[in-house]
């Protein structure tokens, strides 16, 4: 008998799932033989103070996280792995970012002239590294200037010269080199923000634009997080981005100016992804994305957009240092994007650039998934 295609495909997708059932349960089970082998070199960082042996980490894992009465696949490709612990890691143990070269740092004349930033301020915090860089350099790129700003100045200074090479170099032909600037703050602290964005006015005069890329993550089971760095974690990701944005609301009240702010979350602000544990990171994301939701609403009749881009799983020094630790974990993330690759910091240049324009006008309190597809499935 001839199958309909609908029948075909859920043929089809019945056996994928049982592929990858089993998949998911070899990799879980090879994460949780690498932990129990390897303690992740995050991990040896931890305030002994504060943090459980990896081992006791590993016992709670057992007890809390599998039932010995379930069937061996149970759960397996929906549950947090409570063994694997990362910490954020100091400064010196990331390598440095670097501006994108090439087709992307080029301006391009033949498009939408509601994309362009020419004349604007931006404000990228976060901005010395990862995807706050690339970010700035789409904000560069698209005829803006620039204020990097991070808790990591020396950083900044190195890589605001080397957007504005980098665009020389892409556009020898342009008639305005942008100006980008570098500045320190702890977005954290209400002072450090309030120090900075007067720094910020005197050197550009006025700020157009916000993007809050500021945070991080980290990877604890929620009975073992250290409070310490829970607090911190919800101080630079939540505190950091609302400091930030009424500082910036304040000044273009003050001025009576339009302008537009785009608040980095993640999809882990919408969605529980697995197997690394990361519960207050999730709930820190979840309240930045409503955060922008909020702001949007209050700030709307003074002409302020806010907007959140939720980015997945992305390709930084950060996450290249988690999976250089925890070589299993991509194979378990890339099974579960559609598309079936991390992000490049790229694939923000165009989300971001276009939500701060006015090409999105009419485009406020969104939020902007940019993930291969991860939370629709
Ligand atoms: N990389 C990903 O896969 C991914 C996915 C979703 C969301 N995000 C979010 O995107 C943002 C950027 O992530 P990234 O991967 O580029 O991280 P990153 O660690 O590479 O860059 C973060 C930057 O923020 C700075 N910073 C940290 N704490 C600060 C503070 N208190 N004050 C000022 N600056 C501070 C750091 O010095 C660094 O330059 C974060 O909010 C992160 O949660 C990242």
């Amino acid at each position: 008998m001839l199958l309909t295609s609908a029948a075909n495909m859920s043929l089809y997708r019945a056996s994928t799932a049982r592929l990858c059932k089993t998949i998911a349960s070899t990799t879980t089970n090879r994460l949780a033989t690498i932990s129990r082998t390897r303690t992740p070199r995050f991990a040896t960082r931890t305030p002994a103070a504060t943090t459980r042996p990896f081992s006791s980490t590993l016992a709670h894992h057992n007890a809390s996280n599998k039932d010995k009465n379930e069937p061996a696949h149970a759960g397996t490709f929906a549950r947090t792995d409570d063994s694997i612990t990362v910490q954020y890691p100091g400064d010196n143990e990331l390598r440095s970012s670097e501006p994108v070269v090439g087709g992307a740092g080029r301006r391009h004349p033949n498009t939408l002239a509601l994309f362009s930033l020419e004349g604007r301020v931006g404000v990228v915090t976060g901005g010395a590294r990862g995807l706050g860089l690339v970010m700035g350099q789409g904000m560069v790129v698209s005829g803006a200037d620039l204020a990097i700003v991070d808790i990591n100045k020396e950083e900044a200074q190195v890589q605001a010269k080397a957007l504005m090479a980098q665009f020389k170099e892409d556009n020898p032909n342009a008639n305005k080199a942008p100006n980008v600037t570098a500045h320190h703050a702890d977005v954290s602290d209400p002072e450090s923000v309030a120090t900075c964005i007067a720094e910020i006015l005197a050197a550009h005069g006025r700020i157009d634009h916000l993007v809050t890329s500021a945070g991080f993550t980290e990877n604890y089971q929620a009975i073992d997080y250290p409070v310490d760095r829970m607090r911190k974690l919800f101080a630079v990701n939540v505190d950091g981005t609302y400091l930030f944005a009424t500082a910036v609301a304040r000044h273009l009240m003050e001025r009576k100016a339009k302008g537009s702010m785009v608040f980095i979350g993640s999809m882990s602000g919408a969605v529980v992804n697995v197997p690394q544990p990361q519960a207050p990171y999730n709930s820190a994301k979840a309240a930045v994305r409503h955060l922008a939701a909020s702001l949007a609403v209050e700030w709307a009749h003074a002409g302020i957009r806010v907007n959140c881009i939720s980015p997945g799983y992305m390709l930084t020094a950060l996450t290249e240092k988690i999976l250089s630790d925890n070589p299993d974990l991509k194979q378990k993330w890339t099974s579960l994007i559609p598309q079936g690759k991390m992000g490049s910091p790229e694939d923000l240049m165009g989300p971001v650039t276009f939500l701060l324009s006015d090409a999105a006008n009419y485009v406020t309190g969104a939020d902007l998934r940019v993930d291969g597809g991860y939370t629709v499935t």
